[in-house]
């Protein structure tokens, strides 16, 4: 009788074990299929965005390094139709956090560099640039730098502003950055040497206004 519990006991536990090895097979497999089927799939980035593309994506942030730096004027000149001297790139390269490439599947496909500075008589970050090569637009890269901004801030509470200056013909612009909580406060008359229109919006965020992404 002993031996008999034994033999459907060890059966029992047998069969169980050989069933989830079985689930576990076919959990994977689907994953693997998953990856490679070209379809509408996720990417991996911090709010994990779905677009409608074929492949998987990935975003990472790197840092912008002297081994780099051309990297950044070559996106820069894609991006921006203002052009940044020497001047900006020796102060980006020793920015550290505030300054980042974003890598779209190891691509780098956008930047942004910051400064700290003053809004108001209080610390701000200032937006220098913030951009993502055209092809690359809407897949969350601009958000993911964006982000970024907004951590720094946080680990610092001194900052009571986030402020930058955009081009008042930049309808995208204008619409990312006020999803974000950033009001004009007024333009800049001629901000811009020789690209029209030359004015600027102002555009802030208030840290210590409500709370932020
Ligand atoms: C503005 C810019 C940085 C946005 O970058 P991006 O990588 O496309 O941004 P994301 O994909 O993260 O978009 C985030 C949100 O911004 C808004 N947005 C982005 N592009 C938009 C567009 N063309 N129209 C309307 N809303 C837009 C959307 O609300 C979007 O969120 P959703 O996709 O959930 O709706 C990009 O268009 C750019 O590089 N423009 C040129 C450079 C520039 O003007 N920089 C600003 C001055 S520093």
């Amino acid at each position: 009788m002993f031996s008999k519990f034994i033999h459907f006991a060890f059966l029992f536990a047998f069969q169980f074990f050989l069933l989830i090895f079985l689930f576990q097979m076919a959990t994977e497999i689907a994953q693997r299929v998953d990856d490679l089927t070209l379809s509408d799939s996720g990417a991996s980035t911090s709010n994990q965005k779905r677009k409608n593309v074929a492949g998987r994506y990935d975003i990472q942030l790197g840092d912008i390094t002297h081994h780099n730096v051309l990297q950044l004027r070559r996106l820069n000149q894609a991006v921006f139709p203002v052009t940044y001297n020497d001047k900006f790139y020796t102060e980006v390269i020793s920015a550290g956090e505030l300054a980042k490439y974003a890598y779209f599947n190891d691509v780098v496909v956008g930047a942004v560099c910051c400064r700290a500075d003053a809004y108001n008589g209080k610390k701000a970050m200032y937006i220098m640039t913030l951009g993502t090569l055209a092809p690359y637009r809407q897949f969350g890269v601009g958000d993911m730098l964006l982000k970024h901004v907004f951590a720094l801030c946080r680990k610092d509470p001194a900052y009571e502003y986030i402020f930058l200056h955009v081009q008042v013909n930049n309808e995208t612009a204008l619409h990312f950055y006020k999803r974000y909580g950033f009001t004009e406060q007024g333009v800049v008359e001629k901000y811009y040497k020789r690209i029209e229109p030359d004015d600027a919006y102002i555009l802030v965020k208030n840290l210590k206004e409500k709370q932020f992404l």
